[in-house]
């Protein structure tokens, strides 16, 4: 059976490596049972919870809780922003976990995957969003775990597309998560 995912990305930037990654990775879904949709979280506005007590919260914040509520799992393609993940990721998980007790993340299964220009591939970003999804009751994909450093050499120059190598890797990714994901789907 096919799962819906959503997939979040944590850069806004149009040159964005992660949004190549995650445009890959929309393609790639369908060869594992995956329907793949980039949901934007661009204009999701800051997270203020007195806006739900005075009944003017923005449309957008339910829009993205229905479009989220709907999905069998989801995955995270994010860089690393000073050793954590990036601000507008943060904010979406926080729109989504509110009203009190009605969060969508309950139980939905989902897979990370970091990286950056540096070494160590976003391991500081991956960890945290591994640290809040906890808390969410999200249960995370352990392994394989996904950290692509050096990621501006992972794109052939001509083409900049990505290369064999990390295609192949971010492949392997997905089926294991289409397995995983369909055990742990709620
Ligand atoms: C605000 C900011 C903070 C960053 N902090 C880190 C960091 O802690 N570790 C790291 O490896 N790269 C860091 N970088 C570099 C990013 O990983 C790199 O710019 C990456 O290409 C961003 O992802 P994108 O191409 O998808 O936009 C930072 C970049 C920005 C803009």
């Amino acid at each position: 059976m096919k799962l819906n995912i959503a997939l979040l990305c944590g850069s806004l930037r149009k040159a964005s490596y992660s949004r190549k990654v995650s445009a890959y990775l929309t393609e790639a879904g369908s060869r594992f049972e995956l329907t793949i949709e980039v949901v934007e979280i661009a204009d999701l506005p800051l997270y203020n919870e007195d806006l739900e007590i005075t009944g003017t919260a923005p449309s957008s914040w339910s829009l993205f809780r229905k479009q989220m509520k709907s999905v069998d799992g989801i995955l995270f393609v994010t860089p690393e922003y000073n050793r954590s993940l990036p601000a507008v990721l943060k904010n979406a998980l926080d729109v989504a976990s509110r009203p009190w007790g009605e969060s969508i993340w309950n139980g939905k299964p989902a897979g990370i995957i970091s990286l950056s220009q540096g070494s160590i591939g976003g391991f500081g970003a991956n960890h945290h969003l591994r640290q809040i999804l906890a808390c969410l009751n999200v249960p995370v994909m352990a392994q394989p775990e996904a950290y692509l450093g050096n990621i501006q050499n992972c794109f052939e120059e001509k083409s900049n597309s990505i290369k064999p190598d990390t295609r192949e890797f971010l492949e392997k990714f997905l089926q294991q998560f289409a397995v995983w994901a369909a055990k742990n789907r709620g």
